[in-house]
């Protein structure tokens, strides 16, 4: 599927998106902790990596992946605190060793990657038994702003494919009229 236009990567730290979206909410929400070692995966230019290295401390890593130099580029120079590894992933393939993670984050993600049964069996692979994965996407709805209708996975087939996956569905919920907000466990 078509990836984020590093064109427009203005738009994922946007005031505007600050002001719909607190990341450290969302991030502590999800249970996120001191001393954790969290992936975002799909980072983009950070706007959930860097909260999340202050919410995870010295104590904790952050591991943020993206298949575009682009994306991490635009972090580096942000200068992220030192518990930020940045690492470019493959479209299928994350290079982590298996049960690496204690939480991990695909926001706005999914509906980006070509084949989204070989990407979560990776994703789960790279999480510790028990571990959260979280999932955020976009309401499939027309709309001004975000990706076309064609692209975007409803709520209901973004849960088929994370049971599929291997991961038990904690709670489902909206953000707001845009975006859902999946809670799951690896099962
Ligand atoms: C819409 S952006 C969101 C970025 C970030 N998660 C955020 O919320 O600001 C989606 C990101 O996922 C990345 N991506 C797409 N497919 C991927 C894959 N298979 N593995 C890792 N990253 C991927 C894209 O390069 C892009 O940076």
């Amino acid at each position: 599927m078509a990836k984020f236009d590093p064109g427009k990567i203005g738009l994922l730290l946007s005031d505007e998106r600050y002001a719909e979206t607190d990341p450290t909410d969302i991030l502590i929400g999800a249970g996120l902790k001191k001393g954790d070692v969290f992936g975002d995966i799909g980072c983009g230019p950070g706007f959930f990596t860097i909260p999340a290295s202050y919410i995870v401390g010295r104590e904790g890593m952050v591991y943020a992946l993206d298949v575009q130099e682009e994306m991490l580029e635009e972090l580096r120079k942000r200068r992220p605190p030192e518990n930020v590894r940045i690492v470019r992933s493959l479209e299928d393939s994350i290079p982590l060793d298996e049960e690496t993670l204690d939480l991990a984050l695909l926001a706005y993600v999914l509906h980006e990657v070509e084949r989204g049964d070989t990407f979560l069996r990776e994703v789960r692979r790279v999480l510790r038994s028990g571990a959260t994965l979280v999932v955020l996407e976009w309401e499939k709805m027309e709309e001004e702003k975000g990706p076309p209708f064609e692209e975007r996975i409803s709520k209901e087939d973004a849960k088929r494919m994370l049971e599929e996956g291997g991961f038990r569905i904690v709670k489902s919920e909206n953000l707001n009229p845009s975006h859902y907000y999946i809670h799951t466990v690896k099962a």
